[in-house]
């Protein structure tokens, strides 16, 4: 394990129920020393895991964390095709992921974590995962066009993820342009797509998602824009297998969908579910320059469609942030 002591997962599984455990209990458990669980714990807690300890009743938890079990959601994925990697801690999916896809990882392979220590996020930014906080997965995709033909890939992906947060009881996600879930206009889940490929195909995409499942005040305060989690848009505990296997479905079809028509059928849709679809909106680039205007939809190339006083804008991803106007 790379800067991560080996008895911290052991210790927060075995803290990981809904009861106070003295540290005696789980140290006779796991067969190590009191001193280590308690080192382990202060591990924790100087990583910024919220674990309660109290005297005369012992450690537990604040946030009850489910942890992932690859067979299971495996299995729950039948006949798909996904091959799930699972690990409990690593820097990156989409890092690790794209160097198994150099080095041959089949087609449809998944990588995911408990703990993301240097999650990657768009614009060079970083990503924050902390364990129990979040869902951090990638999904390698082998296909036969080019890399310059997949610029539609993460609207699709994104419609992908409100399919399923809608599914599970998420009436209320949205998408912003180009690969933002938000609930509540607040961001819930990101998209990081990483590509490679020849001029004239095959390429092969890794495709990461990082959702927020349920952040500590303290991530939050790390973050530098409005963000909501699962558990605070559900109102309850939010069982991570569950979540990953919707998400893992409900992106193998929109994934299979575009491989073969593209993104000309989701588009539609992809307006439908635009937080900003018809509404005044101000698109700021890295430089600073900015413009204001009416969405009016996406192009076939993903493009953002801006109605401005001075005639239409058609923006393409890159360093450009889009940003509601109040009337
Ligand atoms: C964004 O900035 O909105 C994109 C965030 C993407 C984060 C995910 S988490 C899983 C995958 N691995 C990474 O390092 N990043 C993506």
């Amino acid at each position: 394990m790379d800067s991560i002591g080996t008895n911290l997962f052991r210790v927060l599984r075995a803290l990981s129920g809904k009861e106070f455990r003295s540290g005696e209990a789980v140290a006779k458990d796991l067969g190590i020393s009191r001193a280590s669980v308690h080192n382990a714990v202060h591990q924790a807690q100087a990583l910024g895991i919220d674990i309660y300890s109290v005297r005369g009743r012992g450690y537990r938890l604040v946030y009850p964390h489910s942890w992932l079990d690859a067979e299971r959601i495996q299995d729950a994925l039948g006949g798909l095709g996904y091959r799930v990697h699972w690990h409990e801690q690593m820097d990156s999916t989409n890092g690790r992921l794209m160097a198994m896809g150099q080095a041959g990882v089949e087609h449809k392979a998944v990588l995911t974590t408990e703990w993301q220590t240097g999650g990657k996020g768009r614009r060079g930014r970083a990503w924050l995962s902390p364990l129990g906080g979040g869902l951090a997965f990638s999904i390698l995709w082998r296909f036969n066009r080019s890399a310059g033909d997949l610029s539609c890939l993460s609207l699709a992906v994104g419609l992908g993820l409100v399919r399923a947060l809608r599914q599970m009881g998420l009436a209320g996600a949205q998408l912003k342009w180009p690969n933002d879930v938000l609930l509540d206009g607040r961001k819930l889940a990101g998209i990081l797509i990483e590509l490679q490929g020849d001029v004239l195909g095959p390429s092969m995409a890794v495709i990461g998602v990082g959702v927020n499942v349920h952040l500590s005040e303290g991530v939050r305060g790390e973050i530098d824009q409005p963000v909501i989690d699962l558990v605070e848009g559900l109102g309850e505990a939010v069982d991570r297998n569950h979540l990953l296997v919707e998400c893992l479905r409900y992106l193998h079809e929109v994934l299979e969908h575009f491989e073969r028509d593209g993104f000309t059928g989701l588009r539609a849709e992809w307006e439908a579910n635009h937080a900003f679809h018809g509404c005044e909106a101000r698109m700021i680039a890295a430089q600073g320059e900015s413009w204001q205007g009416r969405v009016s939809g996406i192009d076939e190339a993903g493009a953002l469609l801006l109605d401005t006083a001075t005639g239409q804008r058609r923006f393409y991803s890159g360093e450009l942030s889009l940003r509601g106007v109040s009337a």
